[in-house]
């Protein structure tokens, strides 16, 4: 069939908003689409933190898919801050080889490939990295395991040093940007919760110097890259594990806004959850998307499913959908956004369909411990 001129503009009409192409004000790099795979860590790599295939061939499925961005999982950019076996890490040169082969098989098909950056601080476990884990402050590991101990300021500096180092690698590899690990509980966000940092030095006292962490990790990442790679930080509205709330949250957000940074990313776990803000129960997107300036775009990410979830992140006011677990279930996920799309299955899925998906049995017995994924 031959389209007219205006059936082409009824269908741009309809077009789903997270499937229009968006151009990074810094760089002026443009994605394919408004979809994110979310950073979703997946076992599947080497002990010494060499990437395997299989971690490559599961994501490289995932930019064949038509995902904009594709994130990588959460990589350790020093050895002791290794969060989970078979993690891949970014903390060596020896890295930098397969770290290659990751980005191109994410770039050859078209997304925009971030890799995140993070150190598990009080939540890199002694059993993996042999080490005592460091913390902002000293803090109780839970479970009789003993306590993470204080960083000392040499150590601050090493890890600061260790991102930017990490970041210039990624980017020798090829990878567009980094997105950097504010959320979840890991270091950052150790420095950023009153409750994890209780340092009386210029790291820790209040919110602002609670941020500093962060900030001169941003700062030494932009150092250590040119000025077209991308660089976004990932935040969570309010985090019980390490004492921080929304307001907290939101103050770190505002100091978020005035540095070099082209993007952040709120990980909700529910778009649909809220907040109190201004006597109100708001969505975190939306509070998020109110303080930032309207250059800095926003992704949203927590339990987006369907058409009708991604629309709900739009008019949250998000410019980036991110989707993992149904990333995990659909390679092609954006697919489902397109005009007569059926709805995608839902969990659980067999063992077979996440083969099928490009997980290795690893991955798969890790999704296990998502309660209701995998169909037994
Ligand atoms: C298997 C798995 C691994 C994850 N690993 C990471 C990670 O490495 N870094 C991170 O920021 N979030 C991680 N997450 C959280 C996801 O990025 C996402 O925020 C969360 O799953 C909610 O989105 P969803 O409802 O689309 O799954 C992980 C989630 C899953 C399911």
């Amino acid at each position: 069939m031959v389209r007219k001129p205006h059936d082409v503009q009824a269908m741009a009409e309809t077009m789903h908003p997270a499937l229009e192409p968006y151009t990074f004000t810094r760089g002026g790099l443009t994605t394919t689409n408004r979809v994110v795979l979310a950073a979703m860590t997946n076992k599947q790599s080497h002990p010494d933190g060499r990437v395997s295939d299989d971690e490559i061939r599961w994501l490289e499925a995932r930019s064949k898919g038509g995902f904009g961005i594709v994130t990588t999982a959460a990589t350790h950019v020093l050895e002791d801050g290794q969060g989970w076996e078979g993690e891949f890490g970014t903390w060596s040169d020896h890295h930098v080889e397969g770290l290659t082969r990751l980005a191109t098989s994410i770039r050859c098909h078209g997304a925009i490939g971030l890799a995140q950056l993070f150190h598990g601080g009080m939540r890199a476990p002694e059993s993996i990295t042999g080490n005592q884990p460091k913390s902002a402050s000293m803090n109780p590991l839970g479970r009789g395991q003993g306590n993470a101990r204080a960083m000392d300021q040499k150590e601050i500096h090493e890890v600061i040093e260790a991102f930017g180092s990490a970041a210039k690698r990624c980017e020798e590899a090829g990878f567009h940007g980094v997105e950097l690990h504010g959320a979840h509980g890991y270091l950052i966000a150790q420095f950023l919760g009153a409750g994890t940092n209780r340092r009386t030095d210029d790291w820790g006292g209040n919110q602002k110097k609670r941020t500093r962490f962060l900030e001169s990790i941003v700062r030494e990442v932009r150092r250590c890259t040119s000025a077209n790679f991308i660089v976004g930080v990932r935040l969570s509205p309010e985090l019980d594990s390490c004492g921080m709330n929304l307001e907290d949250a939101l103050e770190t957000l505002q100091l978020c806004c005035s540095m070099e940074l082209d993007f952040i990313h709120v990980s909700c776990w529910d778009i649909e959850k809220t907040g109190l803000y201004h006597g109100q129960q708001q969505h975190y997107t939306s509070v998020f998307r109110e303080l930032m300036p309207a250059t800095l775009p926003l992704m949203t990410t927590g339990g987006i499913w369907t058409k009708d979830d991604a629309s709900k992140g739009v008019d949250q006011g998000a410019e980036f959908i991110g989707v993992a677990r149904a990333g995990i279930a659909h390679p092609d996920w954006p697919i489902f956004l397109q005009d007569g799309a059926e709805e995608p299955a839902l969990p659980p899925f067999s063992e077979q369909w996440l083969e099928e998906a490009a997980l290795n049995q690893t991955f798969i017995q890790y999704m296990r411990r998502w309660d209701g994924f995998v169909s037994n």
